[in-house]
């Protein structure tokens, strides 16, 4: 249909072309997922290599699903056929859906959120991945703000089976129920929560993590000791430190910040050794060097 009978056709929102913006460890996942449950997906990335990093991570991600025999050598490439991949942020125009995983900065996203607005067609729902930041807000950046959401995937996307969505103030009912149908389509669990500073998911996470890099911090224990104990010792899958590295250190930087402001309550506070990690560009597993060290 045309971007106008789309138009009209507002009520039963129907979602067919997707775009993800931001080619990075987050959207490269979820525009996989989408393409492999039948969406048209754009990727869109400010820089072309991020394009082709992560074109190249999901190609790699399904030939060892098809060596693996989880997936047919014809479903990967109608997966991959339904990929496409741009720097114009105008191509969003015949999007239903767009999904935002750039970086983790209000600033940022608020710019991303406004120049959406004019592009995306009307009825188009635009959703954030943010980890912490409030959607509220975000949405309060465009015209529609009733067709804003959170759509919080985890880490790494093909794998994880959350998608955390977060209600603002303003998102509608439609809205939510449409997301929430979509969610069920990537064969992933919705869980709802309201917009408050670091939802649910890093709001219990990421103090953990934070008070793990003090014990290093304040010499209790060297990292691989840390994660022995909450491996060991809790059954945690991963060591907190481990999962840091996985996550980003800038990403958990940025959300105890938001906790921190959020909250205004300093047990909230971004330990010193994690800001300066940050500082060295020591961004865990992304850049090659965190609490540990990665080859390549
Ligand atoms: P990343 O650093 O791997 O990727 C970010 C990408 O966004 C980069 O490729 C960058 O070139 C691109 N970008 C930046 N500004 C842009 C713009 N204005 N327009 C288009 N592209 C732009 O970051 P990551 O880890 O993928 O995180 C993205 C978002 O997902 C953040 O909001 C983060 O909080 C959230 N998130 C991260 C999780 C994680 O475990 N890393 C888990 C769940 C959510």
């Amino acid at each position: 249909p045309s971007n106008n009978e789309r138009e009209k056709g507002d009520k039963n929102m129907s979602i067919q072309t997707v775009m993800v913006i931001g080619a990075g460890q987050m959207g490269a996942g979820i525009a996989q997922v989408c393409a492999q449950a039948g969406y048209n997906v754009k990727m869109n990335d400010r820089e072309e290599e991020a394009l082709q990093k992560g074109k190249a991570g999901i190609e790699k991600r399904l030939t060892k699903a098809v060596e693996k025999e989880k997936m047919t050598a014809s479903d990967c490439d109608a997966t991959m056929q339904r990929l496409s991949m741009t720097t114009n942020l105008a191509e969003a125009n015949d999007c239903d859906l767009v999904i935002e995983a750039v970086v983790e900065n209000m600033d940022v996203k608020k710019q991303v959120f406004t120049a959406l607005d004019t592009h995306a067609p009307k009825h188009a729902i635009l959703a954030s991945n943010t980890s912490s930041l409030p959607i509220t807000e975000i949405a309060a950046a465009t015209n529609r703000p009733e067709r804003v959401i959170g759509m919080h995937f985890m880490n790494p996307v093909p794998v994880m089976k959350l998608v955390e969505i977060i209600r603002g103030l303003q998102t509608s009912h439609e809205t939510y129920q449409a997301i929430h149908d979509m969610t069920l389509k990537l064969a992933k669990t919705p869980v709802e929560v309201r917009d408050f500073p670091g939802f649910v998911s890093n709001r219990v996470l990421m103090p953990m993590i934070n008070e793990a890099i003090y014990t290093v911090y304040e010499g209790v224990a060297n990292p691989q000791a840390v994660d022995d104990v909450m491996k060991l010792g809790m059954n945690h899958p991963m060591g907190p430190l481990t999962l840091a590295d996985f996550i980003g250190l800038d990403t958990c930087l940025s959300i105890m910040e938001v906790l921190h402001e959020g909250f205004g309550d300093s047990k909230y506070r971004p330990c010193p050794l994690l800001r300066q990690y940050v500082q060295a560009g020591w961004l865990g597993k992304k850049s090659g060097r965190g609490f540990y060290q990665y080859e390549g």
